[in-house]
C-alpha cells in the first residue's frame, strides 16, 4: 500500500480544531445557498476565492471566520455546520476529535443557546457517526474581553453538572495581537480549579514577554508553539508541556516560512510531546491526512513514526482512561494486524 493511503486509513486523533474554521467550502456553498437563496454566485465566488488562496497573513486568516460566523447563528445552520464537520473528520479516519468553539450570542440565539445546540448536536452525531468519538473544548475568544471570557467559563461550569462527559477543558484563542494574556489568569484558573484542562494558544506570534507569562501560569497542552525563545522552550521542556503543531496554518499564515522550516522538526526529533492537528481544515483547505502525508514527505517519517505520534496524541488528549483505551486498541490493530 502506497504510504499516503496507509495514512488516509490509519485510525487518527485530532486535538487542535475550530469548529468555524474547519467549515470546508463545499460545506460553506451548500450553507450558503439555504442562508442566501440558491442563486446567490457572489457568496460562491467569495468561497472559492478564499479555498484558492494559498498564502495569507494571520490578519487575513481572522477574516474568513465572519463568513463562517454568519451562517453558524442559527441553530439550524450551528446544527448542519456541525455535523458536517463531524461527518468530514469521520471520513477522514478520525476517531477522537476534540473540537473547540467559542459560545456566542448572535442575533438568532444566545450564548447558552450557541452551547446547548453544538452539545445536542454531538449527542446526534453519535449515533450517526458510531466511529468518531467528539468532545468539545469551548473557547474564549482573547478580542472579546474579561467579561465575555467570565460569562464563557460561568456557562460552561454550568453545563458541566449534565454534559461532563462531552466537556474536557477550556481553549483560550482569538487574534493573538488583541487583549493581554494576564486579563485571563484568574478565569482560566478558576476554570483549572474545576478540573478543567487548558489548551492554550500560545507563541502564534512573536511576543517573548506573554509567552513567558503563559508558561509559567501553565498549561496542558500549548496550541502553535511557533515563537519560542530558547529560554521559553527550556520551560515548555521542562514541564514536559506538549506542542499542537499545525504545519499547514502556519505555513500559509506566514508565521512559519516554509514546512521544512517547522518547528515540529526539532520538537519530534528532541521527542517532546507533539501532535499533528489541522487548525482551520476549512480555512487552510487541508485534512488531518494531509498533514500527516506532509510531515511524512518533509520530515521523512517512518510508519514507526506515525505510530509513535499516533500513540502520542492518544496521551497527550483529554480523553478518559477507558477512552484512551479504546483508540489505542484501534491504532495498534491498524499497525500490527
Ligand atoms: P469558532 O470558535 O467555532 O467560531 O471558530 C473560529 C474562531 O476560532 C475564530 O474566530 C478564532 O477566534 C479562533 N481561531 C481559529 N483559528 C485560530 C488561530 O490560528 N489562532 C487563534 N484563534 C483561532
Ligand atoms: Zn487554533
Amino acid at each position: 500500500m502506497d504510504i499516503g493511503q496507509f495514512i488516509k486509513g490509519m485510525p487518527k486523533v485530532e486535538l487542535h480544531a475550530h469548529l468555524n474554521g474547519s467549515l470546508s467550502t463545499k460545506t460553506l456553498i451548500e450553507l450558503g445557498k439555504l442562508e442566501y437563496g440558491e442563486s446567490n454566485n457572489e457568496f460562491q465566488r467569495i468561497c472559492e476565492s478564499f479555498q484558492q488562496k494559498q498564502e495569507f497573513t494571520l490578519e487575513e486568516c481572522f477574516k474568513k471566520f465572519p463568513i463562517a460566523h454568519a451562517l453558524t447563528k442559527t441553530k439550524d445552520g450551528l446544527r448542519r455546520a456541525l455535523l458536517s464537520v463531524i461527518r468530514d473528520f469521520a471520513l477522514d479516519n478520525v476517531v477522537y476529535l476534540e473540537l473547540r468553539t467559542t459560545p456566542k450570542t448572535t442575533t438568532k440565539m444566545s450564548k447558552t443557546e450557541y452551547l446547548e445546540t453544538v452539545f445536542e448536536t454531538i449527542r446526534l452525531a453519535s449515533s450517526m457517526y458510531p466511529d468518531i468519538c467528539v468532545k468539545l473544548l469551548p473557547s474564549i475568544d482573547r478580542s472579546k474581553g474579561i467579561e465575555f471570557a467570565k460569562d464563557t467559563v460561568h456557562l460552561v461550569l454550568k453545563a458541566l453538572k449534565t454534559h461532563a462527559d462531552l466537556i474536557k477543558g477550556i481553549d483560550l484563542s482569538g487574534n493573538p495581537a488583541s487583549g493581554s494574556f494576564n486579563d485571563y489568569t484568574k478565569i482560566l484558573s478558576e476554570a483549572r480549579n474545576n478540573n478543567l484542562k487548558l489548551a492554550l494558544h500560545c507563541a502564534e506570534i512573536d511576543n517573548d514577554g506573554e509567552t513567558y507569562e503563559m508558561l509559567q501560569f501553565g498549561m496542558d497542552r500549548c496550541g502553535h508553539g511557533t515563537y519560542m525563545s530558547s529560554q521559553n522552550l527550556n520551560i515548555a521542556k521542562e514541564k514536559q508541556i506538549p506542542i499542537e503543531c499545525c504545519l499547514t496554518s502556519n505555513v500559509k499564515c506566514g508565521t512559519v516560512k516554509s514546512y521544512q522550516e517547522h518547528h515540529f522538526k526539532n520538537l519530534y526529533s528532541s521527542k517532546h510531546p507533539v501532535v499533528l492537528c489541522t487548525d482551520d481544515s476549512g480555512v487552510f483547505d487541508t485534512t488531518l491526512s494531509e498533514e500527516f502525508i506532509i510531515a511524512q514527505k518533509t520530515f521523512d517519517l517512518k510508519k514507526k513514526d506515525l505510530e509513535v505520534l499516533s500513540l502520542r496524541a492518544v496521551d497527550v488528549s483529554f480523553a478518559s482512561p477507558l477512552e484512551k483505551e479504546v483508540m489505542k486498541t484501534k491504532i495498534c490493530k491498524y499497525f500490527y494486524d
